[in-house]
This record gives structure tokens, sequence and C-alpha cells, in this order.
């Protein structure tokens, strides 16, 4: 049996512990009748035909390493068509190194743009299986990807580290925290840091409330305000604009980004000091969080069991605790955001968080 292995999209904890799972249970369920070829850097990889055999010995201490050890790209989906080289596309080139590599599977470690493209290429007949890795946790049937639990940890670390220093000068933080579409990652962090204000892009946020609630705070005699504010934030008036418009608004405000936004607005209209810290790609760097270790390492030990019975087409997921499967037609294409009736949120308003709403 050969299975091919690739990385793909932005890189996250436990990528590696993903690929430690999955090959050691291949080993095991297969009695060693196994070759591993690594595929470099993503999709890329698998479109250039650059891969490696590998043993297993070059994945026995991987668990708790940070990063992948196969490398990663962001090979865009809206782009998987176009012409690579000679006339090919570039997925008719994965097509073609797929089939002259002889794999018998292919699986692909990947976010919700690498989740597209893993369906077209089941669609093409490829034999697929797919692990969900993001920090973001947006990927549409599992409960959790892996990643997110160390990426928590890192953005509560980071936030609880500027509380002294916001509490020493008194002045207002906007922390970002990553996170375009979803808010997983910033509920989750602000939360555990008990954040002020919790701003997610689910939310458009009315800046007036924002305002009232850091001005009952300082009433109230707390000193230094944490704003917990996802990257991808927009005011209620801005999230009423076409793209085009939004677009525009933002050049003509020379805004680059959702907190610089935040922060201009709050400036204008506070007496405090407000400063604004991004917490940036450390959120997915570094050694992944127990829990990220063990739930990558039994999503690993799942998909070999299901490519040991030669099912193919699936996307590994948790629910409810469980390891299950879900066809990658029913999931590709598809993004778990927070429900704005969503318990969580509830139950952060009344740990007197503001939502912004
Ligand atoms: O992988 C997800 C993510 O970390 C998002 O949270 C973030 O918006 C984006 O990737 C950043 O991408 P890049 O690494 O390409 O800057």
């Amino acid at each position: 049996m050969k299975i091919g292995i690739l990385t793909s999209g932005g890189d996250c904890q436990a990528l590696n512990a993903a690929m430690y799972g999955l090959v050691k249970g291949l080993y095991k369920k297969s009695k060693n009748k196994v070759e591993i070829y690594g595929i470099k850097d993503g999709y890329t990889g698998l479109i250039e035909g650059n891969s490696a055999k590998m043993n297993l010995s070059d994945f026995e201490y991987i668990l708790k390493q940070g990063g992948t050890i196969l490398g990663s790209s962001r090979q865009p989906f809206k782009k998987i068509n176009d012409e690579y080289k000679n006339g090919k596309t570039k997925v008719g080139c994965m097509v073609e190194n797929y089939k002259g590599m002889g794999l018998d599977c292919l699986v692909i470690l990947g976010g919700n743009g690498s989740h597209k493209t893993a369906n077209l290429l089941s669609e093409k007949g490829l034999h697929i299986i797919t692990l969900p890795k993001t920090i973001d946790n947006d990927i549409f049937g599992t409960d959790m990807t892996f990643g997110f639990s160390s990426a928590i940890d890192r953005a509560t670390e980071y936030m609880d580290n500027l509380k002294s220093t916001a509490v020493s000068h008194n002045r207002i933080f906007i922390v970002e925290v990553m996170g375009n579409k979803a808010g997983w990652l910033t509920i989750n962090a602000g939360i555990a840091t008990g954040a002020d204000v919790i701003l997610i892009p689910e939310i458009p946020y009315d800046i007036k409330k924002v305002k009232d609630h850091i001005n009952k705070k300082f009433s109230q005699g707390k000193r230094g305000i944490i704003v917990a504010a996802a990257e991808g934030i927009l005011t209620l008036e801005e999230n009423k604009l076409s793209k085009k418009a939004f677009i525009e608004k933002r050049q003509k405000e020379e805004i680059s980004d959702s907190a610089q936004n935040l922060e201009k607005q709050l400036k204008d209209q506070m007496d405090a000091e407000v400063r604004t810290s991004v917490i940036g790609h450390i959120q997915r760097g570094g050694n992944p969080s127990a829990y990220d270790r063990i739930l990558a390492s039994r999503l690993g030990v799942e998909a070999a069991k299901l490519i040991c019975k030669k099912q193919f087409g699936y996307m590994m997921a948790i629910q409810n605790g469980k390891i299950n499967k879900c066809l990658l037609k029913d999931i590709a294409g598809k993004k778990k955001i927070i429900d704005t009736e969503d318990e969580i949120l509830n139950q952060a308003e009344m740990l007197d968080i503001c939502l912004g709403r």
C-alpha cells in the first residue's frame, strides 16, 4: 500500500502529531505493509511532483513538534484550474502526479480552502482522506480542529501579559486576534483572559455600545481595558456596504485593517490612551497543547483504519467526543462560523463582556 501525505494552507500546531498518529496507525493496521511518501510544501509539491519516500522513524519523534515537517503553501482554490505548464492545469498536474506515483490514497491535512481542492480531487477519482487543521476552528462537520486549542493558549498568554502594562498606564488595549471570518479563537481567548470587550466578525459592532461599556468599567474603578478584536471585525455601518464601497471607504480613510479602524474611533471619542497590539503568527507557532496532540493523534489513527478498509472521500472529525467520518462532498465549501444565538456568546455577556451588540 502506497500512501501520500501533504499539509496545505496556513500551518498550525499538531500537524506533525496528526501525521505521527496516521503513520503509526498505518504501520500497525497494515502489519508494516505500507510505504509512505511525503509531498513537499502542500499542493505545490503535488503539482510539481516533489515528494520523497519516508520511514516510520521520520515520524517517531515529531508528536510535540510545531509546524509541519513536510512544509506547507497556499494554492487558492479559485486558481486551481489555471494553466500550470504546457497547457496542463494545476489540478491536471496533481491528478497526473498522483497516478504517476501509484498512490493508493492521498491524505491531506488542511483547512477550508484545502478541503475544496481535496473534494475536487476526490471527484476526479483520486482516493482522498483529509484531517481538519486550523487555528480558526471554522471547518464544517467537526466540533474542533487541531491547532485551535494551542492557539487559544498562545493568545491567552499574550493577553495575560498585556494586562499588567494596561493596568499600570490605565490604557485601553486593542488586541488583534487571528480570524477573518470566524471569531472562535477571539471569543475563547477573550473569555479565558477576562477581556472587557470581545469583537468578532459574526457580530458587526456598535461603537457606541463599546464606548459606553468601557466608560462603565472605568467608572467602576477598573484600570486597564482589554478589547479582544478578531481580524475581520466590521462596524454596523461597514456591514451594510457593498464590497466595493467598503474597500473605497477604508482607502479614503487610509485605514489598512479593522483593529486600526477601531483604534481610530476609540481615540477620537475617548479620553483614555488607546494602544493596539497585534498577536500575529505567534498564534500558529510553537509546540501543540496536550489537547491538540491527543486530538490530532486520534484523528490520524482513525484515518489509518479507514484507509486500510479502503474507504475514501472522507474527512475525519470529532463529534461529541468521538472520532467520526464526514463525506467530503458534504462539508467542502461550507464554513463553521459562530451562530449569533450560540450559548457561548450569552455566557460571555453574563460575564459582563461587551460584544458590541
Ligand atoms: O490559517 C488561518 C490563518 O492563521 C487566519 O487566522 C489568518 O487570517 C490567516 O491564516 C493568515 O494567513 P497568512 O499566514 O497567509 O498571513
